[in-house]
């Protein structure tokens, strides 16, 4: 059958097959996004990503194998094989699903903004932000970063590797206002309280999801009826409520 396009990839690859085999489910995320993934004082990781992973392992009947990767080497270390699944509250956007698969998503957030109390009177929304008075900090290759110059493009952007430098930018009087993930913001703000305004009301859109190599349908019929499963039986409220209620 001639065709312009390649035939997409049918090899017989997957990630069930590899994760039996191995006995371990090797999952990739970026430690520092609060209260998905964090490093806890005894060298290991917490957060809500990483209890989902943990459930999701047991229920496989193999070993959670945490994988800490930079988030601009996570999507490369994916298709290279370094893991099986990326869980690190990754938005599903247009460009990643062009590398990626998605699962279902499994939580909805978008961007909201840490102003000084200062501030806080001049910048009501994201759209005062936009003006070159101002410098904005959030993290690299992030929905942040696209939010920032898609929404804010006459502002200045500071862009950091990491979330704590990013914020520390914003917190150090060297911006403005931070811009990332509303959860993010609400625990940073709420252990700041009297020096940080969180505007919290997200002015994007952005449904989070498991990421796996393209081409693997059997994975992602688990993943979708897995996510399916824990909502329904109180897993998945069990572990949001220990993360995201206090
Ligand atoms: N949701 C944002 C994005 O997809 C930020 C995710 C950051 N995740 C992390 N594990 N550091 O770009």
């Amino acid at each position: 059958l001639a065709s312009h396009w390649s035939l997409a990839a049918n090899s017989d690859y997957s990630a069930l097959t590899d994760i039996t085999d191995k006995g371990e489910l090797k999952v990739c995320f970026d430690a520092g996004y609060m209260p998905f993934e964090m490093k806890s004082k005894k060298g290991g990781f917490m957060g809500f990503d990483i209890d989902i992973g943990k459930q999701m392992a047991a229920a496989m009947g193999v070993k959670y194998v945490p994988v800490n990767t930079a988030w601009d080497g996570i999507i490369p270390s994916l298709v290279t094989g370094k893991c099986h699944i990326i869980m690190a509250g990754m938005t599903i956007t247009a460009q990643r699903n062009m590398k990626v698969s998605f699962a279902d998503p499994y939580i909805v957030v978008g961007q909201s903004i840490l102003v000084s109390p200062e501030l806080a009177g001049s910048i009501k929304s994201y759209r005062d932000l936009n003006n070159p008075k101002y410098t904005v900090s959030t993290k690299l290759g992030t929905t942040g970063d696209a939010a920032v110059k898609r929404l804010l493009p006459k502002a200045n952007t500071n862009l950091f590797e990491t979330e704590t430098d990013a914020v520390l930018e914003f917190v150090n009087g060297k911006a403005d206002a931070f811009v990332y993930d509303m959860p993010f913001n609400a625990i940073y703000s709420a252990k700041h309280k009297d020096k940080i305004k969180h505007l919290d009301k997200p002015f994007t859109y952005e449904p989070l999801g498991w990421a796996i190599r393209q081409g693997d349908p059997d994975f992602l019929n688990f993943l979708n009826n897995y996510l399916s499963q824990i909502k329904g039986d109180g897993t998945y409220d069990r572990i949001y409520n220990k993360w995201f209620k206090n």
